[in-house]
């Protein structure tokens, strides 16, 4: 059986982009591969957090990952902190990547913008996840469109190390949604919808209920046209909320342009929230059922044991092959 690994990072707000562009297929692989879903919480320190609420969110994100159809029985699902080879293998990977390389990460080069200095630990950030992939001997990494250069990284580094030291590591590949890749921001459709974004009606949080849902959605930006139509390039906000619509319905763009062909975008609008809120309801529920109970930390505990004995496998093969130890 092929292997999937991913994470998401604990710092609140997951969205309908983390949903759409990632969290959705999760579920879905479990039954055709083996897979490993991760809280990232080493990834959450590369910027400055409250340690209380980072405890907090890493259960938000495990309750998430519950809520949304992920089986502990099929899937192992643990805290990247709980398992110390993810640092271990880092250092490693670190000494067999190029400054340059990094420096070049549009993720990087964004979040160190204006700053005088930025953390090591933001330049560092795509060799951690490499770490994470490579560890488990990834074959596939289902994630949103803004990681195509992680992964692009993270198989550039395990090529590099087969060719040159030994063959070692499998050669992961991206996984992309063909729609949902790339959701926008719902008040300014040419950024991506964010968790830090400061306006909160930018995004949909996954746990917002109908009447948030509604306020953000009916205050979208669209455009004058008032002509339901996708086009990225010229209506990227009505564009934006096709793809939202489509991926939440099951009903391909054209049907839902045909759908709404002579009406308004307020009927559109309307439509979109009953089919979000319906969407994110069972989410929500679930969520609120798991979120406090022992069996969470259960989960937690068992996932970590499962992914320790697959990390401490490639480590004792990478460690002999660097020649680290006795
Ligand atoms: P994170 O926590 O920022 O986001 C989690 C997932 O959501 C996707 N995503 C989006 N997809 C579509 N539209 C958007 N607007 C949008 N915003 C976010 C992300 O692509 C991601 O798949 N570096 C990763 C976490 C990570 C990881 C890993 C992932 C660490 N190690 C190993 C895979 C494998 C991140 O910051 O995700």
């Amino acid at each position: 059986m092929k292997r999937v690994f991913s994470g998401v990072q604990p710092t609140g707000n997951i969205h309908l982009g983390n949903y759409l562009g990632a969290l959705k297929q999760f579920p879905e692989l479990q039954d055709e591969y083996e897979c490993i879903y991760c809280i990232v919480d080493e990834h959450a320190i590369t910027v400055p957090n409250d340690p209380k609420e980072l405890k907090a969110h890493i259960l938000d994100v495990a309750s998430l990952y519950l809520a949304i159809g992920i089986d502990p029985k099929k899937s192992i699902i643990f805290v990247q902190s709980d398992v110390a080879a993810h640092a271990e293998l880092a250092w490693i990977l670190t000494c067999n990547a190029y400054t340059g390389e990094l420096f070049r990460m549009t993720q990087f080069k964004s979040k160190s913008q204006n700053k005088e200095s930025a953390p090591a630990g933001l330049l560092m950030y795509p060799v951690l996840m490499a770490s994470d992939i490579l560890l488990y001997d990834t074959d596939i990494v289902p994630v949103g469109a803004d990681q195509k250069q992680h992964i692009e990284l993270t198989r550039d580094l395990a090529i590099r190390v087969n060719n040159t030291v030994k063959e070692i590591f499998v050669v992961p590949e991206g996984r992309f949604m063909k729609e949902g890749a790339r959701i926008m921001a719902l008040d300014d459709p040419t950024q991506k919808m964010s968790k830090s974004a400061p306006n909160p009606l930018s995004r949909i949080s996954l746990l917002d209920d109908e009447a948030q849902i509604k306020k953000a959605i009916m205050k979208a930006t669209t455009d004058s046209e008032g002509i339901i139509k996708f086009d990225i390039e010229n209506k990227p906000g009505v564009s934006n909320l096709l793809t939202i619509y489509s991926v939440l319905s099951g009903k391909s763009i054209e049907t839902l342009e045909n759908e709404y062909e002579g009406k308004g975008y307020g009927d559109f609008k309307k439509d979109l929230v009953e089919v979000t809120a319906a969407a994110l309801a069972p989410i929500r529920e679930k969520y609120n059922e798991i979120r406090n109970s022992d069996e969470l930390i259960a989960i937690l505990k068992d996932g970590a044991e499962r992914a320790n004995a697959i990390a401490d496998k490639t480590m004792r093969r990478v460690r002999d092959t660097f020649g680290l130890g006795l």
